[in-house]
C-alpha cells in the first residue's frame, strides 16, 4: 500500500532521471544518509512519507523512543509512535537508529521523583534496555545509549544519571545496551564537539578509555545543529581524524542549520546554508571512518527549530521541495575524486 502512496504522491522534481535520491550516491560512497522523523507528519502526510522513503536509508525516531514516549509510567510501555517509524523504515528497506536511552532532558517524572537507589535505578534502566531491544529485535542498526553526558567546560554533566548511578555509569549503560542488543552497534552523542575545545577533549577521553576497557561502544555522534558561528573545516577534519583513531565509527546524527543571522537576499541566505553544509559533507567524505550522515528532519515545515518562524534548516522546504542544500549535498557525494576531499590538499 505505502509503495502506490508514494508513486502517486512523488513530487515532480523526483522524477527527472537527473536526480538521483542521495540515498544512492550517498550508498556509493559508503555512506547511510539519514533523517529523523516523527509519526505526525509520517502517518498523514503522504508527501512527507514519499521523500523520507525515497531519499534516506536511515532513519531516527525524532522523539518516539525517547524513555518519557517508552515507558511513561513504571512497567507501562507504549510502543505506537515507534513502532510508526520502525515499521515505516523496515517496510522501505531503512535501517533504523534508536534514540536515546539515557538523556538527561528525557526522564519520566516518575524517575526523577521516584527516590530509587542505586541498585533499583540500575535494575529499572536495565529493563528498559531490554525492553527496547526486545521490541525491536532484529531491527535496529545504532542505538544512542547515551545522549549529552559530557558539558560545555569537559566535566561530566551533572544529571540524575551520574547523582543516582554513579560516576561509572556510561561504561555501565553500554554494557547492558549491549547485553540486551548484541547487534546493534551502541553510539556515544553529543552536541558542540565538532571542533577540538575543551567538550570534544573529554569526550575524546572518555570514549578512549571506554575502548581500552573493552565496554563495548562503536560509534561517536556528532549532533551538528549548526549555529550563527561558521564551523572550521580545518578543525572538524582534526577533530574527526582523531576519533577515527580510536576505531570508532563518526556519525552526523542531528545536523540542520538555520538560516538565522545569515545576511543577503533570501537567495544569497539559502546559498550560505548550501555552502555550509556542503563544507561539512566535504570533511565526512575526506574521513573513511564516518559512516552515517544525518538531518534533524525532513524538511522545514517540521524542524525542532521551526517554533522560530523561517528558520529553514532543513534541506526541504515547506513544500517538499529540495532547496539549494539538497542539491549542493547530492553534488558532493556525487564527486569521485578521492584526492580532491581531502581539505588539507587546500582546494
Ligand atoms: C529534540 C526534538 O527535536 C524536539 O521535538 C523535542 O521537543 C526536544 O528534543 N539533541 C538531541 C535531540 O539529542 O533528541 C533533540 O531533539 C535535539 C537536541
Amino acid at each position: 500500500m505505502a509503495t502506490t502512496l508514494m508513486l502517486n504522491a512523488s513530487p515532480a522534481w523526483a522524477q527527472s532521471p537527473a536526480a538521483r535520491p542521495l540515498q544512492e550516491l550517498a550508498a556509493q560512497r559508503g555512506l547511510l544518509i539519514g533523517a529523523a522523523a516523527a509519526p505526525r507528519p509520517l502517518l498523514d502526510d503522504q508527501r512527507y512519507a514519499a521523500v523520507l522513503a525515497r531519499e534516506f536509508s536511515i532513519v531516527t525516531p525524532e522523539n518516539a523512543l525517547k524513555w518519557p514516549w517508552v515507558q511513561p509510567d513504571p512497567g507501562r510501555f507504549t510502543w505506537q509512535d515507534a513502532d510508526a517509524i520502525v515499521h515505516f523504515a523496515v517496510a522501505h528497506g531503512q535501517k533504523v537508529r534508536a534514540h536515546t536511552a539515557l538523556w538527561h532532558l528525557a526522564v519520566p517524572a516518575w524517575i526523577v521523583d521516584g527516590r530509587y537507589d542505586t541498585v533499583a535505578l540500575q535494575s529499572i534502566v536495565q529493563q528498559h534496555m531490554r525492553a527496547v531491544a526486545q521490541r525491536y529485535a532484529g531491527q535496529l542498526t545504532y542505538w544512542d545509549v547515551v545522549n549529552e553526558a559530557v558539558a560545555d567546560d569537559g566535566r561530566l554533566r551533572d544529571t540524575l544519571w551520574l547523582r543516582k548511578l554513579g560516576r561509572d555509569y556510561i561504561a555501565q549503560a553500554f554494557t547492558w545496551a549491549h547485553q540486551a542488543a548484541p547487534n546493534v552497534k551502541l553510539v556515544y552523542n553529543d552536541y558542540g564537539a565538532e571542533e577540538p575545545n575543551a567538550k570534544s577533549d573529554a569526550i575524546y577521553a572518555l570514549v578512549r578509555s571506554l575502548k581500552a576497557r573493552r565496554v563495548p561502544i562503536a560509534a561517536v555522534g556528532f549532533q551538528m545543529h549548526l549555529g550563527p558561528r561558521r564551523l572550521d573545516p580545518q578543525k572538524l577534519y582534526a577533530n574527526f581524524q582523531r576519533f577515527a583513531r580510536l576505531g570508532v565509527e563518526l556519525h552526523v546524527t542531528e545536523m540542520d542549520l538555520p538560516l538565522g543571522k545569515l545576511e543577503g537576499t533570501p537567495e544569497q541566505r539559502l546559498a550560505e546554508q548550501a555552502r555550509r553544509i556542503r563544507a561539512v559533507i566535504d570533511v565526512c567524505l575526506a574521513v573513511p571512518a564516518v559512516k552515517v550522515i544525518q538531518f534533524w528532519g525532513v524538511d522545514d515545515n517540521h524542524s525542532w527549530l521551526n517554533r522560530e518562524k523561517q528558520q529553514s534548516p532543513l534541506l526541504f522546504d515547506t513544500r517538499y521541495q529540495p532547496k539549494p542544500a539538497y542539491w549542493a549535498v547530492a553534488e558532493a557525494l556525487t564527486r569521485h575524486h578521492a584526492a580532491a576531499d581531502d581539505p588539507e590538499a587546500g582546494n
